[in-house]
């Protein structure tokens, strides 16, 4: 999502006449795109608001705003960071323009944020149209674009800021949707991914019609240019789930990939979390998923070290990750968030050096999955889309880490993909390959024999 909206808003920048530089130091406006899922997020943007006081003490000029989940959550409170001159929430990323002209000129700062949050935006008309205009190709990937399919949450989950930050949960209409990726394989996007944080409850009702995503991905497979569609982030849950997997297995555009988060694999943890499902419904999820579509690539997320999470509970949550063999998983230490039932009532009792340790345990468990399915794809052609070269490689390992997603880079990969002349791609199912080729195949799709693997990256050349 956040990574949309920063597309979304570079666009509209450069539509203004904005130029980008890679500096800070060389900048007239410096704009962070925040995220409040943990508290280590929001402490990085606090330390970069430290650094741009002291470039402002020499260069008065220079415009900050702190846009996204950081600048609904807290509003005017960041304006007593004495960088900060523009703080603007995710449902107002269209007056930006606007905000950054007026503090220019006038030297006034300005917050733009929803007052109330759980309530439909006024700003949705306007966030609508914008969205609309500016597309949201991918920054890093040629030839790949997000497109936004619901805004906010209504899950609730005790650990979970999302639904404060994102307010509630919409589904944009369809046609809407379709009219932007149109739109995006007109200019070349190859690759489309709808987003959602419960993007497989897709649910539009039109007259007598009601789509769900299944629906969308069929309507989206239909457009010229468009070649490959992905989907993240799905909620374990029944409804429309078969539908979703039916319209993978029979529409060759969509790719076959689930990222479907468990958090745990303790039912005692997931009802405190309030997920409304045991980890045998959702292991009876996965099940279904492989039935229809046996070659899908499953990936997951998990929290270790919730709330009361007992030495039993976390050995069910590496039963679960055994049971499940994901292709790779997203494993987070507990962070409390101010404002979540989890923090209002739960006490954060795991110690931190227990949160570590589990958290290092569970990556192992993960790590001999990864390297087990890894390697089955030794001496097969599979299909990539280019990134680019493999600087690229190391900044999508950096991303990860920086967005605090900790798998498994292991050096061993960063050190291969750090060689000049070589690519990196990702397969249909989200694996990493890295091979050698012109840097001119950005964008494109290739062939890759695989020759070797490691647990996150299949090596090979193209064919
Ligand atoms: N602490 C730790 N991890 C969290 N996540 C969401 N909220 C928290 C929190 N308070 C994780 C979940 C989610 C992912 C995006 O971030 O695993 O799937
Ligand atoms: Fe957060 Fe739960 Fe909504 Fe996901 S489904 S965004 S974890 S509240």
């Amino acid at each position: 999502m956040n990574k949309l909206d920063s597309a979304i808003v570079e666009s509209s920048l450069r539509d203004a006449g904005c130029q980008f530089v890679d500096n800070a130091k060389d900048a007239d406006i410096v704009l962070i795109n925040t995220c409040s899922v943990r508290d280590h997020a929001e402490q990085r943007v606090m330390s970069h608001l430290g650094n741009l006081k002291h470039i402002k003490e020499t260069r008065p000029d220079l415009v900050v705003g702190v846009i996204g989940c950081m600048a609904q959550r807290l509003g005017n409170e960041l304006l007593k960071q004495s960088a900060v001159d523009i703080v603007c929430g995710p449902a107002q990323i269209a007056e930006i323009p606007r905000l950054i002209t007026e503090a220019m000129q006038e030297k006034k700062k300005a917050v733009a944020v929803t007052e109330k949050i759980r309530q439909i935006s006024p700003d949705v008309q306007s966030l609508e149209r914008f969205e609309i205009e500016y597309s949201g190709d991918d920054t890093d990937i040629p030839a790949q674009a997000y497109v936004r399919a619901m805004h906010g949450c209504d899950k609730f989950c005790s650990y979970c800021v999302v639904p404060y930050v994102r307010g509630p949960e919409t589904s944009r209409p369809p046609e809407a949707i379709i009219e932007q990726a149109k739109r995006l394989a007109q200019n070349g996007i190859k690759q489309i991914t709808l987003l959602g944080q419960r993007i497989n409850a897709y649910e539009y009702k039109a007259g007598d019609k009601t789509y769900c995503l299944a629906d969308l991905l069929e309507m989206i497979s239909k457009i010229d240019g468009v070649e490959w569609i992905k989907f993240v982030t799905s909620y374990p849950s029944k409804k429309y789930f078969k539908e979703i997997m039916l319209a993978m297995t029979e529409l060759p555009k969509v790719c076959r990939y689930l990222h479907i988060p468990a958090q745990s694999g303790s039912d005692q943890i997931l009802k405190v979390m309030n997920r409304g499902y045991t980890s045998a419904e959702y292991l009876e999820l996965l099940d279904t998923a492989r039935q229809i579509v046996p070659d899908i690539a499953i990936a997951g997320d998990f929290i270790v070290g919730f709330p009361g999470e007992t030495d039993d509970d976390f050995s069910q949550t590496v039963d679960l990750v055994k049971k499940a063999r994901y292709k790779n998983s997203f494993i987070f230490k507990y962070s409390p968030r101010p404002g979540t039932i989890a923090d209002k009532r739960l006490k954060d009792n795991v110690p931190q050096e227990i949160k570590n340790q589990r958290n290092h345990e569970l990556l192992r468990v993960q790590e001999e999955i990864s390297r087990a399915l890894a390697a089955e794809f030794t001496g097969q052609t599979v299909k990539v889309l280019v990134e680019g070269p493999s600087k690229k490689a190391k900044s999508t390992a950096e991303h990860a880490e920086n967005a605090e997603k900790k798998q498994i880079i292991t050096s061993a990969d960063s050190v291969v993909s750090a060689v000049r002349g070589q690519l990196i791609g990702r397969t249909a199912g989200d694996w990493i390959a890295v091979f050698n080729g012109p840097e001119n195949l950005a964008g494109q799709f290739a062939n890759v024999k695989i020759t070797r693997s490691t647990p996150l990256t299949l090596f090979g050349e193209i064919v």
